[in-house]
């Protein structure tokens, strides 16, 4: 059986496919496919091991109904359309866990880059203007004893929480739909509103799935509610936040900094002005980028891959719905 992989993946995903039989073809081109190539090559496969950035819509999975399995190397999946995935009974893998602590990692170092200026500071530097010792200039915050405000507790959340808490002793608030009662128990996280999360976070970090509901939730009028000495941190997807309104938030002060790891559109383009605002930190999209949770992800998306064309559940599906169709599919 053949197998698409839409992009060069680390060896330990590659070396699964194989010595589990499977033939797989890998695109090697320095650009992303475009999704007439994607559909073209995956008609002559009957797998596909894809990326975030491709576009699973209701066109593409239409197209390639024959397909036995789609493993997606992320975790998350909001270029996928899961309700046409299922209907067409194409079960659907994806990458959870595994990248938790990188992408938790980059949040954290983000709070700091942005609390104490970092990414601004070296930019002075490389342009000459490092200057004289000044004491009332270049100034930071400090975030010992502070609230760190958590929009979307999981995975990734919970272990910037710890984070947090184990190195500046910050209290805790979360807004999410249901309790997280690991976090309440271990680090005395409190579910509040999303008001009071606006009103409180001395840092506010954003964790939740690009879904209508949190699309462009973050604009203007969120930010006026924010602290004017708060640090807003994205690093779950760019379109949560409304560019223009964090310019704004941030050019007249209604909030201290922010720090991204996800911008709208990606790449971000180069004269985009925050990138040399003071108070901004900005990543290219490197959440799980450590070779740990990239190995990891290709072990996952390979695994789902296998299981699929073998004709069991994968282990890590978004839909698990598809299987309730289908009796045969064995555990
Ligand atoms: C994910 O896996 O969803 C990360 O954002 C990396 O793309």
């Amino acid at each position: 059986m053949k197998v698409f992989v839409s992009r060069l993946i680390p060896d330990t995903g590659l070396q699964l496919l194989k010595q589990a039989g499977l033939q797989t073809t890998v695109w090697t081109e320095d650009r992303q496919i475009t999704q007439q190539e994607l559909i073209e090559q995956a008609k002559q496969h009957d797998a596909l091991l894809c990326m975030g950035s491709d576009k699973m819509d209701a066109h593409f999975l239409t197209q390639c109904q024959h397909l036995k399995v789609i493993a997606q190397f992320s975790v998350g999946y909001d270029n996928v359309d899961v309700a046409v995935a299922t209907r067409l009974g194409i079960p659907f893998g994806n990458t959870p866990d595994v990248l938790s602590d990188a992408t938790a990692d980059v949040a954290f170092l983000l709070m700091l880059a942005v609390s104490r200026k970092a990414f601004f500071m070296h930019k002075r530097i490389i342009s000459g203007e490092w200057g004289t010792y000044r004491p009332t200039l270049n100034l930071g915050m400090e975030l010992k004893n502070k609230t760190l405000g958590i929009f979307g507790l999981g995975r990734i959340g919970m272990e910037l929480a710890k984070r947090c808490r184990g190195a500046y002793n910050m209290n805790v608030i979360y807004h999410n739909r249901s309790h997280n009662v690991q976090a309440e128990q271990e680090l005395q996280a409190r579910k509040v509103s999303f008001e009071e999360l606006l009103a409180q976070s001395d840092v506010l970090s954003v964790h939740v799935a690009l879904s209508p509901e949190t699309e462009g939730k973050f604009n203007a009028d969120v930010f006026r509610k924010m602290k004017p000495s708060s640090i807003f941190i994205n690093t779950a997807r760019g379109k949560i936040h409304q560019e223009q309104d964090l310019i704004q938030a941030l050019n007249e002060g209604w909030i201290w900094g922010a720090g991204l790891d996800v911008t709208n559109p990606e790449p971000m383009l180069p004269d985009n002005p925050l990138l040399s605002m003071p108070n901004a930190a900005v990543l290219p999209h490197i959440g799980s980028a450590t070779v740990q949770a990239r190995n990891d992800m290709a072990r996952l998306a390979a695994t789902n891959i296998i299981a699929g064309l073998h004709g069991k559940r994968l282990p890590h599906c978004i839909n698990p719905e598809v299987y309730k169709k289908d009796k045969s599919i064995s555990n």
